[in-house]
């Protein structure tokens, strides 16, 4: 089974070629993975610019879509399925994704395949490792923050999520604030080691406090009043603070997945999202996993932060349920992966 996934509802454009499992393998097989970072066109704004965001996608799509086929080695009346970010995500950008995706899925006569991108991330790990449902999943990633139980595409209970702003977008703030460049994670991880954790003391918000929720605005405050005080050209300064902001976040995860196994007890805790990349963060869960008898697992690093791998697999995972979609998709600015789940509040 050849799906080809496209994602575009960020500032990455992205194309893959993946290859279902075959007989017993319970893995998928990346054929090819493209992407262009879209760094220079968004660096000088310090964030991203939806409306360029979605340009710099139309101009590169048809590239991207030649070189991961070429790459893979494989033509587009070869494939079995192709899937597009759906939603959610910047509109300008989906609206690409999707057009180009179902316009192919048209002329070739393929199924298309909408896929959320939450969805996306929320089964990367499935394509490199054989873990089964149900999982307990942490996905932390630029503009979201949630706990959920995963049963099967589609498939999913939220147990939490911020009630403010995202990890990753704390992550970005903090090296934004640091003079450490975008995007901030990768940043402010390189620049935490060998400093010290212990030098700052900032609030860990929602620590100890009942169910799974999360929140970093305060944490992001505290960050911005510490950098103010001190002198940006101190190198060491700017490491104590960067470890000390990624060890009270590796305080909050930890809380936080503490209560969801002990509340929905699972064999398997995933950590999905850009921020899974971190590797500090990957050990201070680990810990916590083996604390309640559960194995970490995380899709190798350079599959946490958006990629078109997760979208061609997520499209393998509902095409062998022949859960396709009709050309008349509309690309969704929101999608929750738990529809039933209500605003999050402060407690
Ligand atoms: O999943 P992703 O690529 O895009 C979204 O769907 O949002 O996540 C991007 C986020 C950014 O906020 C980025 O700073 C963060 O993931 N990130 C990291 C690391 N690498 C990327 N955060 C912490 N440590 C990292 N190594
Ligand atoms: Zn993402």
């Amino acid at each position: 089974m050849l799906v080809l996934g496209i994602e575009t509802s960020c500032d990455e454009t992205a194309v893959a070629v993946v290859e279902g499992p075959a007989g017993p393998q319970p893995v998928g097989k990346i054929l090819s993975n493209t992407v262009y970072s879209q760094l220079t066109e968004h660096r000088r704004f310090g964030g991203v610019v939806p409306e360029i965001a979605a340009r710099a996608h139309l101009e590169r799509i048809d590239g991207l879509i030649e070189q991961a086929l070429a790459e893979a080695g494989v033509g587009l009346a070869d494939l079995d399925g192709i899937a597009a970010t759906g939603g959610p995500g910047l509109i300008g950008g989906v609206m690409v994704g999707v057009m180009t995706g179902k316009a192919l899925a048209f002329a070739h006569d393929k199924p298309f395949l909408a896929v959320n991108h939450l969805e996306g991330h929320a089964l990367s790990v499935r394509l490199t490792e054989p873990v089964e449902f149900p999982y307990l999943l942490l996905l932390a990633s630029g503009g979201h923050c949630q706990l959920l139980t995963v049963r099967g595409p589609g498939d999913f209970t939220r147990l939490g999520t911020t009630i403010d702003d995202a990890a990753g977008e704390c992550f970005d703030k903090t090296a934004k604030l640091l003079g450490l460049g975008f995007p901030g994670g990768p940043a402010v991880e390189k620049a935490a080691a060998g400093g010290d954790p212990k030098r700052f003391a900032l609030p860990r918000p929602m620590w100890r406090k009942p169910g799974c929720d999360f929140s970093f605005s305060g944490l992001k405050t505290a960050v911005r009043q510490a950098a103010e005080k001190l002198d940006p050209s101190d190198p060491r300064a700017v490491a104590d603070l960067c470890a000390s902001f990624q060890r009270t976040v590796g305080d909050v995860f930890a809380d936080r997945c503490t209560n969801a196994l002990t509340l929905a007890p699972m064999p398997t805790l995933v950590v999905a999202g850009g921020v899974a990349a971190n590797v500090y963060l990957r050990g201070r869960l680990e810990e916590v996993a083996a604390a309640h008898g559960a194995k970490l697992v995380a899709p190798p690093v350079r599959l946490c932060t958006d990629n078109g791998a997760m979208i061609a697999w997520a499209g393998v995972e509902r095409l062998r349920l022949g859960r396709v979609d009709a050309l008349d998709f509309r690309p969704r600015p929101r999608w929750p992966l738990d529809p039933t789940a209500t605003t999050a509040k402060r407690v």
